[in-house]
């Protein structure tokens, strides 16, 4: 019985640093303005546009409103739109290694809180061949999000914490392909 246990605990472990391994290596961040090629028409859903207009989107702007500059007096920041502290969850560029930017992408500290951050790196799955493959987009470092993508975010750590209610805050940034079977 203890055998299995360690035995598949090892396996487990090993496979787990595999895939953090791969992961590193293989997908590269390119940027929202890779995945606004393609996904701004209609007929797709038009999932750039959505975004774009919505809080994501604006999340670094927000580090500069008024309630972030009394936030940060109190608090002693000098400047929270430069901060790493609030930059940690407010951009993903800011966020992620810079050796995994793809070498030929435009992203940016203020794209906010962009695709990236819920889908994974897109070097590997961007291409239309993968993308329209679930099996293989996932293969590829494509990520559906669940609560645990959110809640790296969405937790007390932020200095404007409110409860977050999975169903609600997903309905909230809903951006369906129409008519997918
Ligand atoms: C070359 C065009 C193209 C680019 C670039 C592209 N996509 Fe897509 N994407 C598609 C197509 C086509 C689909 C399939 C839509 C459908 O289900 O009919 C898709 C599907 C998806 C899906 C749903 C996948 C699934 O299996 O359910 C996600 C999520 C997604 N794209 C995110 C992104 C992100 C994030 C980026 C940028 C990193 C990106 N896409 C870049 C064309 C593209
Ligand atoms: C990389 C960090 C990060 C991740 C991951 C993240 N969020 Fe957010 N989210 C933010 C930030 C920062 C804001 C505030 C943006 C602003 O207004 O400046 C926000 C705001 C929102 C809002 C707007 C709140 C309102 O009052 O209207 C919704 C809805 C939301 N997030 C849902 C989600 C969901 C659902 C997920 C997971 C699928 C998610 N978020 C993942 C950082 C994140
Ligand atoms: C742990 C992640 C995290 C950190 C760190 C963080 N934030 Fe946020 N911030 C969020 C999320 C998530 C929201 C959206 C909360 C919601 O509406 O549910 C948010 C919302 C805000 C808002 C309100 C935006 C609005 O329109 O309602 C301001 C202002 C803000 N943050 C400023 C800051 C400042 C300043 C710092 C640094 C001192 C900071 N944040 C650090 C995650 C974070
Ligand atoms: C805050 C997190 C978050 C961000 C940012 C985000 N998405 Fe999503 N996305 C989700 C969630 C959650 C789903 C639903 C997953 C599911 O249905 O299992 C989703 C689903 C999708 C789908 C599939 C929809 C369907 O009907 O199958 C596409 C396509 C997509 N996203 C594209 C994008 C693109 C392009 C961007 C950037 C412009 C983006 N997403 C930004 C969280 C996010």
């Amino acid at each position: 019985m203890l055998k299995v246990f360690i035995r598949s605990t090892v396996m487990v472990l090993v496979l787990l640093s595999m895939t953090t391994v791969s992961y590193g290596k293989d997908f590269k961040y390119v940027g929202v303005k890779k995945c606004k090629t393609c996904h701004s028409s209609k007929k797709i859903g038009a999932q750039y546009k959505i975004w774009a207009k919505a809080k994501h989107a604006n999340a670094l702007k927000s580090l500069s409103s008024p309630e972030a500059m009394k936030y940060a007096k109190k608090h002693g920041i000098a400047d929270p739109s430069k901060d790493q502290k609030c930059l940690n969850c407010h951009s993903t560029y800011a966020t992620i290694d810079h050796k995994l930017l793809d070498p030929k992408t435009k992203m940016t500290v203020d794209e906010g809180v962009s695709c990236e951050s819920c889908h994974g790196a897109g070097s590997a799955y961007k291409k239309r061949s993968v993308m329209k493959d679930h099996k293989k987009a996932l293969a590829n470092g494509l990520n559906m999000p669940d609560e645990k993508t959110c809640v790296q975010c969405h937790n007390k750590k932020n200095p404007f914490y409110k409860p977050f209610d999975f169903k609600k805050m997903v309905a909230k940034i809903s951006h369906p392909v129409p008519n997918k079977k």
